[in-house]
C-alpha cells in the first residue's frame, strides 16, 4: 500500500515467508506500520499470526523475506530487534513468577541501561548507580499502566489481566518505537478489555506505532486504524476496520465457509427465504435479509 507524506514507515515486512517442514505457516505476507498507527491483526486460530510475530522479532529466522525497522533491515536475533526499538508481549504470558512487579519492568529497561541485563539481576555496583533513574522510570510505567500501588507484589499473585498490563509495562520499558501485542485482552474481562483499549490509545499518543493480534473482533475494530487478515498464512484482506468487517473473504474466513466459486450472502439470503416461504406461506418474508455481523 502506498504511504502518505506525513508519516513514515515504522516497521516493513516484505514477503515474509515461514515454512515449518511441510507446513507454510506464513506465506509471503507484507505488512507495514507507519507512526502514529495502530493496526490490527487477525484471522482464526492457526492463521500465523504469531508465528508472523515471531518472524518480526527475531525469535524465528524466517524461511524468506525482510523486515526493516524505520529504514534499516533487522537482524532476526531478538535482542537486536529489542534494541533497535521494537518490543512485544506474549500470547502466553512470560513474566519472571517470582520477581516483584516492579523488578520485572526493571528487566525490561536492560536494553537501555548500559550494564545489561546480568548486571540488573545481580545487581552489581554498576547496575545501583543506573539504579535509581532506572526504578523511576519503572514506577512512571507502573503508574501509567495502573499497577503502581502493586510494585512490591509478587507478579505471579497477580491476576491474570493484570499480568496482562504487566507485561506491556514491561515491553514499554525498553522504550519502543513499536510494540507488538499479541492477544492483549484474552481473559480479560469487558471493563478491563475496555481499559486496555484506553490503554493503547495512550500508548500510541506517545508516538509508539502499534501492532495487535486479537480475537475480539470489537476491540479491534474500536482500536485499529488498519486491519489486516491472515488466513491459512496468507494475507487475504487489508484496509481501514469497516471495509474489513463487511468484506465476505473475511467472514467467510471466520465462518469456516470457502468464498471462492459459493454463493454469496445475497443468494444464501435469498434461499432462506426461499425455503421460509415454502414452508410456511403465510408468513411474510420480511424481516430475512442477508446479516454480515
Ligand atoms: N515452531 C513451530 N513448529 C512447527 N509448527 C509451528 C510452529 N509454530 C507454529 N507452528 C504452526 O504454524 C501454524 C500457525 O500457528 P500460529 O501459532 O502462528 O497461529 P495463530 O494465528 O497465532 O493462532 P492462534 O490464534 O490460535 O494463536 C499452526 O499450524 C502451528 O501449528
Ligand atoms: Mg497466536
Amino acid at each position: 500500500m502506498t504511504t502518505t507524506t506525513s508519516t513514515s514507515p515504522v516497521l516493513e515486512a516484505r514477503g515474509v515467508i515461514m515454512r515449518f517442514g511441510g507446513l507454510t505457516a506464513v506465506r509471503d505476507v507484507d505488512l507495514t506500520v507507519n507512526t502514529g498507527e495502530i493496526v490490527g491483526l487477525i484471522g482464526p486460530n492457526g492463521a500465523g499470526k504469531t508465528t508472523f510475530f515471531n518472524c518480526l522479532t527475531g525469535l524465528y529466522v524466517p524461511t524468506e523475506g525482510k523486515v526493516s525497522y524505520k529504514g534499516k533491515v533487522l537482524p532476526p536475533k531478538p535482542h537486536l530487534v529489542t534494541s533497535a526499538g521494537i518490543a512485544r508481549t506474549f500470547q502466553n504470558i512470560r513474566l519472571f513468577a517470582n520477581m516483584t512487579v516492579l523488578e520485572n519492568v526493571l528487566v525490561g529497561r536492560h536494553t537501555r541501561t548500559k550494564e545489561g541485563l546480568w548486571s540488573a539481576l545481580l545487581r552489581g555496583p554498576g547496575f545501583r548507580k543506573a539504579e535509581t533513574a532506572s526504578r523511576e522510570r519503572a514506577m512512571e510505567l507502573l503508574e501509567f499502566i495502573g499497577l503502581a500501588h502493586k510494585a512490591d507484589h509478587l507478579s505471579r499473585n497477580l491476576p491474570y489481566g493484570e499480568q496482562r498490563k504487566l507485561e506491556i509495562a514491561r515491553a514499554l520499558a525498553s522504550e519502543p518505537g513499536l510494540l507488538l501485542l499479541d492477544e492483549p485482552t484474552a481473559g480479560m474481562n469487558p471493563q478491563e478489555t475496555r481499559a486496555t483499549e484506553e490503554l493503547i490509545f495512550a500508548i500510541r499518543d506517545q508516538g509508539i506505532a502499534v501492532l495487535v493480534i486479537e480475537h475480539d473482533i470489537r476491540f479491534i475494530m474500536n482500536l485499529c486504524d488498519r486491519v489486516a487478515v491472515l488466513v491459512q498464512g496468507e494475507k487475504i484482506v487489508e484496509g481501514p476496520a469497516e471495509v474489513v468487517q463487511a468484506d465476505e473473504r473475511v467472514i467467510a474466513a471466520y465462518l469456516g465457509t470457502p468464498f471462492e466459486g459459493s454463493p454469496g450472502a445475497e443468494e444464501l439470503a435469498e434461499v432462506e427465504a426461499a425455503e421460509a416461504t415454502a414452508g410456511d406461506d403465510a408468513e411474510s418474508a420480511t424481516s430475512k435479509e442477508g446479516t454480515a455481523q
